[in-house]
């Protein structure tokens, strides 16, 4: 590692903890979070989801606040401070986070161009048929061809939206942690205020009641199914965009006297109460819908997030009675909200950071290289076969990469650092303390819930079937899932044995 200048610090502790909470809350809290509670047992879901935030997500979150602040170092750092063998162990997550934002953006890219669109609702029922939204997305936005295997051509408008995401995250992110956390009060209180004015238009539509009894009525017969509490924990683990890096960059931006645990808890249940809140909006609005058009909710709200945001919801705002055109605006605007600080920690905390910190490059040029390298990367997903190529990077990273990278840092913390360690200098500060209970939950609990879901909602599925049935040649789905993430793993060890100037050991 190059010796660091004066580490960078938040301006304050609230616009730490508002840049924290920004990147938490992305499109999964509106869309992933309600639809798994409808899916999940409704209002019964919220027990397995709890105890998950509780006994996994928030001490994770103080393990990576915690030993940001110790090192202050981004996770590259921490882990060689840890013991030089492990310094890849910090690497991964940086490579797991680039892979995410290259495809995030493309998504950031997908709701500006529905921004653009909404003015004359082009992606309405009345636009092409009952279906509306559904070929508008697939034809008139993706083009999109037979298979993961075709990629076609670039879709330009895609691309276009995509370079003016990445200049939007560079002009903030090059100059660093402070100006990051005065955007993000901004990109927080938007979609908060945004939410609130769709939630207020989906309860005073028809329907909308019966929408939210799909939502939360409960069934506890589900919680002897071990399929919730995997839902769960791995929503615990995506909705607090824990094991990406991130977060340990963000907490070596705080001072050294400064609050770790209650500024953990902050973030948590901001992010938490905001997806509980987001299922108002989305289900009355999906109760609306339900009733106008006759069938049941489960055909209304199945599909996955992206094909909920882009062809459901789109079609529920075209048959409002009203302003159509305005609430769509609204509605992919706060889309792209939602998701421009979760950007900004991907790409800064994730992965600009822990480049400074290795390489000690300028902010400037680190930022100019990873904006462009991921815009590069991101190309991908703008041609013809580009929603497949999203969806398998996304079940490479955000579910594989995330959870293992997350479970393997656990115990290397846990057992390698020394929970009580940690405990010790997170208690020294905090609001909060933690006692020795919290040394088990990331030695064992933390590391085990992952595992778990790794294995039982991962391992078990992809292994014996090719994921999404994709096939590019002779490999399936499932194989590419293996070799980006077996690159990624390499690229790790690559970077650990790099030798750069100046290293210091420090
Ligand atoms: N936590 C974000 C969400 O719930 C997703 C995300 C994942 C954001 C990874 C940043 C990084 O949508």
């Amino acid at each position: 590692m190059a010796k660091a200048a004066v580490r960078e610090r938040w301006a304050s502790r609230p616009l730490f903890i508002f840049a924290a909470i920004g990147s938490a809350i992305g499109l999964g809290n509106v869309w992933r979070f309600p639809y798994l509670t409808y899916e999940y047992g409704g209002a019964a879901f919220l027990i397995p989801w709890i105890i998950g935030l509780i006994i996994m997500g928030v001490p994770w979150m103080v393990l990576e606040f915690g030993m940001g602040r110790f090192f202050q170092k981004s996770a590259p750092g921490i882990f060689e401070g840890i013991g030089k063998k492990w310094e890849w162990l910090g690497w991964w997550p940086v490579f797991v986070a680039f892979l995410i934002v290259s495809y995030y953006t493309v998504v950031m890219a997908w709701a500006l161009r529905y921004v653009i669109s909404s003015f004359n609702v082009a992606w309405g029922v009345g636009a092409a048929g009952a279906e509306g939204a559904v070929p508008y997305y697939l034809e008139n936005v993706l083009n999109i061809s037979d298979g993961a295997g075709v990629l076609g051509g670039l879709q330009w408008s895609i691309v276009g939206f995509l370079a003016l995401t990445w200049i939007v995250v560079f002009l903030i992110v090059f100059k660093g942690a402070g100006v990051i956390g005065k955007v993000a009060v901004w990109t927080v209180t938007i979609p908060w205020a945004l939410l609130v004015i769709l939630l207020i238009r989906g309860l005073t539509l028809p329907g909308a009641v019966t929408g939210l009894e799909y939502y939360l009525s409960p069934d506890f017969s589900q919680l002897t199914n071990v399929e919730v509490w995997f839902a769960a924990f791995s929503q615990i683990a995506f909705t607090l965009s824990l094991g990406m890096a991130g977060m340990f960059a963000y907490g070596s931006f705080v001072a050294k006297k400064a609050d770790i645990t209650n500024s953990a808890f902050i973030t948590s249940f901001a992010n938490c109460a905001t997806s509980f809140f987001a299922g108002f909006a989305v289900f009355s609005t999906v109760g609306f819908m339900m009733q106008a058009l006759g069938v049941p909710v489960g055909e209304v709200a199945s599909g996955s997030s992206i094909g909920m945001s882009f062809m459901t919801y789109p079609v529920a705002i075209s048959m409002m009675p009203a302003a159509n055109a305005l609430i769509g605006v609204l509605f992919f605007l706060c889309l792209f909200f939602l998701g421009i600080d979760s950007a900004f920690f991907l790409a800064y905390g994730g992965v600009i950071a822990p480049v400074m910190d290795k390489f000690g490059m300028s902010r400037v040029k680190a930022t100019t290289w990873v904006c462009v390298i991921a815009f590069l990367v991101g190309l991908i997903y703008t041609t013809q076969g580009g929603l497949y190529w999203v969806d398998m990077v996304d079940r490479t990273a955000a579910f594989y990469g995330l959870l293992i990278t997350g479970a393997l840092a656990c115990i290397v913390v846990g057992w390698g650092f020394g929970a009580a360690k940690l405990r010790e200098h997170v208690n020294e500060t905090s609001d909060i303390k933690v006692g020795a209970w919290f040394d088990w939950l990331i030695k064992i609990v933390v590391p085990a819930g992952l595992v778990f879901v790794v294995i039982v909602g991962g391992f078990m599925e992809d292994v014996p079937e090719a994921y999404g049935g994709y096939a590019v040649g002779t490999l399936s789905g499932s194989h590419i899932i293996w070799i980006i993430l077996g690159v990624t793993l390499v690229l790790s060890f690559v970077f650990q044995a790099i030798k750069t100037k100046g290293v210091s050991g420090e």
